[in-house]
């Protein structure tokens, strides 16, 4: 029996991971095990689940993160694929919980999938968004195609400089992702240097921020809505290549069409 039987929130919480995860094969974002979801399920945590017996060793996180105190998480499983965790979200992730040293976890449901190679991140992530008293509960790794692109030239890893193109293609990708999209230097995946550095990078105030030539990290409320900043982000970068693609430089919205944008949807910066 699935821990999800009888337990309606928890369950329409991964299915909306499985959502997401067919979303991201059908994009072309997720070849093979490319990417990976966590989401904070501790506000669905009942005392059954409490009860539960490990089904794993502890494993350590590879660091130290205090606010993760008593936490459970939904994470996509290490070398499995969002086309499969669409079908089977239990079968391609697992659901673990914190120890209370906050440096090791368990898995509890419902198979012993081992977490995603990035946990570091995941976690630190979370752990700084509980810090800060955040609502958001999802964080959302994945390889965009023409996102990915754009980071393989100097000018785009400029500060904001990517930013200041994308909103600029269409009114929505800053209304929808109103705070950009941050630059992380290349580093090695699944390291605690990648996870410190995307950190460092949320906390210039971006949800959304680009691993150098691998892929996007995002924040929000849950996996959908994280998706959608990607999405939006995306679809800007299309359309600019679209331009590309027909001859021109596209102009992009003027500044003051920008400021009015920002100034009506009350947007910052
Ligand atoms: P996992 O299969 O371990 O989640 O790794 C995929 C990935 O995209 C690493 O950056
Ligand atoms: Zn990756």
């Amino acid at each position: 029996m699935s821990i999800l039987t009888n337990r309606q929130a928890l369950k329409a919480e991964i299915d909306k991971v499985a959502e997401v995860a067919l979303y991201l094969w059908q994009k072309g974002w997720a070849e093979r095990n490319g990417g990976n979801i966590t989401i904070n399920i501790t506000e669905w945590v009942d005392d059954g689940m409490r009860a539960l017996p490990a089904i794993s060793e502890p494993r350590g996180i590879g660091t130290v993160l205090p606010q993760l105190q008593g936490c459970w998480f939904y994470c996509k499983g290490t070398g499995k694929r969002m086309r499969d965790l669409a079908r089977a979200p239990m079968q391609n992730g697992s659901i673990i919980r914190i120890l209370p040293d906050c440096a090791h976890y368990e898995i509890v449901a419902d198979e012993p999938v081992a977490p995603t190679s990035e946990l570091p991140s995941h976690l630190s992530v979370h752990n700084y968004l509980l810090a800060k008293g955040s609502p958001y509960r999802a964080s959302l790794h994945t390889h965009p195609i023409e996102l990915v692109a754009l980071t393989h030239s100097k000018k785009w890893r400029q500060k904001d400089v990517a930013t200041r193109m994308l909103w600029s293609m269409i009114p929505e990708t800053k209304a929808f992702c109103p705070r950009g999209l941050g630059m992380v230097p290349y580093m090695l995946p699944s390291s605690v240097e990648l996870a410190d550095a995307t950190i460092r990078a949320i906390d210039e105030d971006y949800d959304v921020v680009m691993w150098e030539k691998h892929g996007v990290f995002a924040v929000d409320v849950d996996v959908m809505s994280a998706f959608d900043q990607v999405d939006v982000l995306n679809k800007s970068a299309l359309i600019y290549i679209a331009a590309r693609n027909m001859g021109f430089e596209p102009d992009g919205m003027t500044d003051a069409q920008m400021k009015e944008l920002s100034d009506v949807f009350g947007l910052p910066k």
